[in-house]
């Protein structure tokens, strides 16, 4: 016997019991959900993917943290310990701590945008996209063709399409272009990594001509561990090494600190233009709290710093990735359709594929997260046509290739048998597809209405 299983490094010590509910119990509370299942109660949830944001298991270590916060309105040492982190890991001399991530995108794109510029990024992000057109700006996507392709096998569906960029420039002006920025992975491509090599041309073109990079470096770390795992001459390097080497060729960055950082709340703006940060502090105490606090309590900043520690680990991190694989390679076997290659912090169903029958006006993605629910209980999340919401300018849905449900793994929380009840549950729903019907929006938010639209089942 030659295989040797890898497993996490880390033995539970504190269990959360979850309620087990009825096939009865479940229909009637996704119906009361209006079939969204952003508004399920989480006690008629058993195994929750909603989302891999705030839902992490902190270690022994962060509890402790919790312990000893500093609560002091201004200066708390808490914020001085964070700071000193985000210098050394993500390398940024200046920091504001922000409640969370759209809170950071809020402050950033009020600082950088003109009303009339335009913002190129790989891919949008539902809130990050949503303050920079507040702010006044259009977004360009930038991003590889293979991206929007569930089934290209491009090992860093992430990278940004440098003849598209450059076409952009030419395009509109270097002046219009308020900033480039790169998330890492990819969330709404299925959780794709950019690679180091693309990052740096990137770089070197923005340089060219004057424009500013940033990075949503949310879940830099997962990028990190994919740069390790496929590119040429990472192999060796530390995740923590690998990371810092990303984040030298940025400007700044913003951060939801409750994705790598496997805390329940959180968000970092940092950056090496001081000007840039002089302005971010003025504006912190604006929306956020002092700039020493940012919204936040002093013992959450303590849990951040020490997840900081924590989110470079080398075997913390193959963990989380390994488990996001080893639910993929499952669903593979079932027959199930899922975005190739396997993302970072979720797996992503192909609901156009899995419903061939129900037209994108009908909500396929949103049609099988409801499905989903209903057969086991397990909890998804919309990343489709409900997702890409509306054209600000014409007013009319956008139609994103990728019609997508996501199963988002919370870091440390589930065990592999949840994910073998949680895949067998999906291909039940697999196999009974053809006689689902999909849905009706009665209901529609005009800002990010995926978490609150209301449907019905079509007739
Ligand atoms: N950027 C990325 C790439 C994100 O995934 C998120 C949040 C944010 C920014 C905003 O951060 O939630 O702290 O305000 N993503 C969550 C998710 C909500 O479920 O993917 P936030």
């Amino acid at each position: 016997m030659t295989q040797r299983s890898w497993a996490e490094p880390y033995r539970i010590k504190v269990v959360e019991p979850i309620k087990m509910t009825t096939r009865p119990m479940r229909e009637k509370a996704i119906k009361d959900a209006g079939y969204n299942t952003f508004l399920l109660k989480s006690d008629d949830v058993y195994i929750d993917l909603l989302t891999d944001s705030g839902t992490n298991a902190m270690s022994d270590r962060q509890w402790a943290g919790m312990m000893m916060g500093d609560e002091a309105y201004a200066g708390s040492k808490n914020f001085y310990y964070l700071e000193s982190n985000i210098r050394k890991y993500y390398g940024m001399p200046y920091f504001v701590p922000t409640h969370q991530g759209r809170a950071a995108e809020h402050i950033i794109s009020k600082i950088l945008i003109r009303p009339g510029d335009i913002v190129a990024g790989n891919m949008y992000f539902t809130t990050t996209r949503l303050h920079q057109e507040l702010a006044g700006a259009t977004f360009r996507d930038v991003i590889i063709d293979e991206a929007h392709d569930p089934d290209d096998p491009h090992p860093f569906k992430g990278d940004i399409d440098l003849a598209k960029l450059a076409a952009l420039i030419k395009e509109v002006g270097a002046k219009k272009i308020a900033y480039v920025f790169m998330a890492g992975p990819v969330n709404m491509a299925g959780g794709q990594p950019f690679s180091m090599k693309n990052l740096k041309a990137v770089r070197d073109l923005c340089k060219k001509h004057g424009i500013r990079l940033w990075f949503d470096a949310t879940r830099a770390c997962e990028n990190a561990y994919f740069i390790k795992a496929r590119e040429k001459g990472y192999a060796a390097k530390s995740i923590a090494a690998i990371l810092k080497e990303m984040c030298d060729c940025f400007e700044g960055l913003w951060v939801s600190a409750k994705k790598d950082l496997m805390v329940n709340i959180g968000g970092i703006l940092a950056t090496r233009d001081k000007k840039v940060f002089e302005q971010a502090r003025a504006l912190v105490v604006v929306y956020e709290g002092m700039h020493t606090y940012g919204g936040l309590a002093g013992r959450d900043m303590e849990a951040m710093a020490i997840g900081i520690e924590e989110m470079v680990d080398y075997d913390t991190i193959r963990a989380r990735v390994g488990q996001v694989e080893y639910c993929g390679r499952l669903l593979q076997k079932y027959g199930v359709p899922i975005v190739t290659p396997i993302g970072g912090h979720a797996v992503f169903l192909n609901a156009r594929k899995f419903f061939p029958h129900i037209a994108q006006e009908q909500f396929p993605a949103q049609t099988l997260a409801a499905e989903i629910y209903v057969e086991s209980g397990v909890r998804s999340m919309e990343r489709g046509i409900v997702s890409a919401g509306r054209d600000p300018q014409t007013g009319k849905n956008n139609f994103p290739n990728l019609e997508l449900v996501r199963l988002t793994f919370p870091r440390r929380v589930y065990t592999q048998a949840h994910i073998d009840v949680m895949a067998e549950s999906i291909a039940a729903v697999y196999d009974n597809r053809k006689k689902v019907k999909g849905l009706k929006m009665v209901f529609e938010p005009k800002m990010l209405r995926f978490f609150q639209a209301r449907f019905k089942k079509a007739a």
